[in-house]
């Protein structure tokens, strides 16, 4: 009896193990002159994010991929509130409640976003500091050829996710991006990292990329990184609306409460 059940918890142990390694996204980047295509394939699925159909071209592997987490999680019978889906992606924004503060349709596609070239890593409401994220972090996401994509990053919780009276605060915008070639989209508001109030505890930093319908023209205030102003009450929602975005096609998201960065980035701040 003893050893059976120690035969079983030994086993239970191994797959928890196996589970944490298959999850751990340590070789993320390992290497930078691999073919981009099949390094992002790997990159999506290791991260888990659902759909690479138009990646794999295959449906098997689309079922696949959908089986493997394809039954409603726990929580799923839960109270009130959106259904989860099964897929990794869209479940964390469902349980985090981006779904409904932000969006209405959750994204189920991963957007890969990395800070401090590559060595910290956004993985669905981790915990990072405003230290970490002060300058603008990478993002990777499966991108359709001929495709102009809008990337948003946005925090619901300000000042404090108990009272988010100027939800959302927006860090970062940009439109008309080619492919998920940041560099070469049209920015409308200049990337300004983390910056939550002292003991206002931890916000959400939601990224969120859209595929346009084609080239935008937008008549928004430009940004700049210098002042904070008008970056409260952005309306995600409404911004898809106006440009006709539809729902979001990848994201992902951090968490990140005050440390000493914060005053110093204010200090930077034209008044
Ligand atoms: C981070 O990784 C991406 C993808 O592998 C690579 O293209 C990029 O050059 C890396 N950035 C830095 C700063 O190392
Ligand atoms: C603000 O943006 C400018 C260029 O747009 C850049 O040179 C500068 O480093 C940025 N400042 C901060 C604090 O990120
Ligand atoms: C803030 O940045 C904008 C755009 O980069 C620049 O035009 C402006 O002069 C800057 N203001 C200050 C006070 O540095």
């Amino acid at each position: 009896m003893r050893t059976a059940l120690g035969m079983v918890s030994v086993l239970l142990g191994i797959s928890r193990l196996f589970r944490l390694f298959t999850r751990t996204p340590r070789h993320f980047f390992r290497d930078q002159h691999q073919e981009e295509d099949e390094d992002l394939r790997r990159r999506t699925r290791q991260f888990g994010g659902g759909r690479v159909d138009h990646l794999e071209g295959s449906q098997g592997s689309v079922q696949r991929l959908m089986g493997k987490s394809g039954s409603k999680g726990p929580g799923a019978s839960g109270p009130a509130g959106p259904e989860l889906t099964g897929n990794m992606a869209a479940d964390a924004f469902i349980k985090n409640g981006i779904v409904p503060d932000i969006v209405d349709t959750a994204p189920t596609e991963t957007a890969a976003v990395t800070y401090e070239s590559n060595t910290t890593i956004v993985d669905f409401g981790n915990e990072l500091t405003p230290t970490q994220v002060k300058s603008p972090p990478q993002v990777i996401w499966a991108a359709e050829e001929g495709y102009l994509y809008t990337l948003i990053m946005t925090d619901p919780d300000a000042p404090s996710r108990s009272n988010p009276k100027f939800r959302e605060w927006h860090h970062w915008l940009i439109v008309n991006i080619p492919g998920h070639d940041i560099g070469r989209g049209e920015v409308l508001t200049d990337y300004i990292g983390a910056a939550p109030p002292k003991d206002s505890g931890l916000h959400r930093y939601v990224f969120l990329v859209y595929r346009q319908q084609g080239k935008l023209t937008c008549n928004e205030e430009r940004l700049p990184n210098n002042s904070t102003a008008n970056r409260g009450k952005f309306k995600t929602k409404v911004f898809a609306t106006k440009y006709k975005l539809g729902n979001p096609v990848a994201g992902n998201f951090f968490q990140a409460q005050w440390d000493d960065w914060v005053p110093q980035l204010y200090a930077s701040m034209k008044k």
